[in-house]
């Protein structure tokens, strides 16, 4: 038995968790898979009424009770902090050391492309975004807070071992997958220190791939690039600021936030699923929101937790219903996100 924990989260997180789930336990009913899945009720109103956000023990709760972890998504504007979100969100990506957040980026249907003259072929690339250091460490401070002389400090934090794991598993990846294309992506020429590392360490590392055709591009020349011709990307690899606008600039290749899901990884260890997507306060309670991102999570879940054939159906029924208008409005279709996952259901 596999035992999943489930976190709604806030917003439109828990609507297309409830269609991630229900997708789910259709294919537990249809494939047999020995699925446990347990929710927890985490997130900005347990926060706003408890003032709990990550409760004590539940980092080592997930670790020992549970393979994977299915999250919607956090954010809430009734807390402007923002700290319930990266209590649990960040808490949980640093706190498991999920050192890699991958992020595909695969064209599902041409017609979702706003780029000109693109199909299926050109836009199928994959972002591993390093998601346990860099300028999310959250290590800093304000000085003279408030006052007109205020200093703001937000550290870079970047490790040796820590950019070496994350080149490693792209490279791996890379290799083992039959893409043949890496490029690293750094601000090295404008941050010295800090990418430096990455570029000394990406310099090493590629030597150990010599099949992997490597490069490198600066992130402003990257971003340039993947909009000039996206079909040249394979793998890209970067830190986790850089991964963060990246993998919302590539959601817009292939039809928007509504499409795109994420995997945060620790090789051999519990992992993390979710869409790329925020709690989009003004789709929530609306029955808008695109459950496609949250059904494709649960989809790198299963194929991650050994079901690849479910994850299969998975990804083939979402296109099938992307290339039949069986979607929200975000892609143009007429269903509402409950409908889309009844679809997709009667489908498995
Ligand atoms: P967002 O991703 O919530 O929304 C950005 C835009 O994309 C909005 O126009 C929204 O309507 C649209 N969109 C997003 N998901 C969609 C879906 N499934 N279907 C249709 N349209 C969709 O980003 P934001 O507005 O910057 O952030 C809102 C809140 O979410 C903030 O509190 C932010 O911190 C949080 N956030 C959380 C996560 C996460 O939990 N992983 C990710 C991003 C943002
Ligand atoms: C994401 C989100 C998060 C991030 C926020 C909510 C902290 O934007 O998962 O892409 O920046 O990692
Ligand atoms: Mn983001």
């Amino acid at each position: 038995m596999k035992r999943i924990a489930v976190i709604p989260g806030d917003g439109i997180g828990t609507e297309v968790t409830t269609e991630a789930v229900k997708v789910l336990r259709a294919l537990m009913d249809r494939r047999g898979l020995p699925l446990e899945l347990v929710t927890f009720d985490w997130g900005a109103e347990k926060y706003l009424r408890e003032g709990m956000s990550l409760p004590d023990g539940a980092l080592e709760m997930l670790h020992r009770e549970f393979q994977a972890i299915l999250i919607g998504a956090l954010g809430d504007p009734r807390v402007p902090s923002n700290q319930h979100a990266v209590d649990i969100l960040l808490g949980i990506r640093f706190g498991l050391d999920l050192y890699v957040n991958q992020r595909p980026v695969k064209l599902l249907d041409a017609r979702l492309c706003p780029l000109k003259d693109r199909s299926e072929r050109d836009v199928n690339f994959v972002i591993f975004r390093e998601n346990t250091e860099g300028l999310y460490v959250g290590v800093g401070g304000n000085f003279k807070r408030g006052t007109e002389d205020e200093v703001a400090v937000e550290e870079d934090l970047n490790t040796r071992r820590g950019v070496e794991r994350i080149l490693v598993y792209a490279f791996e990846y890379a290799s083992s997958h039959g893409f043949k294309r890496l490029c690293m992506s750094d601000k090295s020429n404008a941050m010295p220190h800090a990418h430096g590392l990455w570029q000394r360490t990406f310099g090493e590392v590629r030597k150990r791939y010599p099949n992997v055709e490597s490069r490198h591009l600066y992130v402003d020349t990257l971003a340039m690039e993947l909009v000039r011709d996206p079909a040249q990307f394979d793998v890209i690899v970067t830190c986790n600021l850089f991964g963060d606008i990246l993998s919302d600039l590539g959601a817009q290749f292939v039809g928007g936030l509504g499409l795109t899901p994420s995997a945060n990884l620790h090789p051999g260890g519990v992992s993390l699923f979710e869409p790329v997507h925020g709690s989009a306060p003004a789709l929530a309670g609306r029955n808008l929101a695109n459950p496609l991102a949250a059904i494709l999570a649960a989809g790198m879940m299963l194929e991650n937790l050994g079901y690849p054939e479910a994850a299969g159906d998975i990804e083939r029924i979402v296109t099938e219903a992307v290339r039949q208008d069986q979607t929200t409005p975000d892609l143009g279709g007429k269903l509402g996100t409950r409908e889309v996952g009844d679809w997709i259901c009667s489908r498995l």
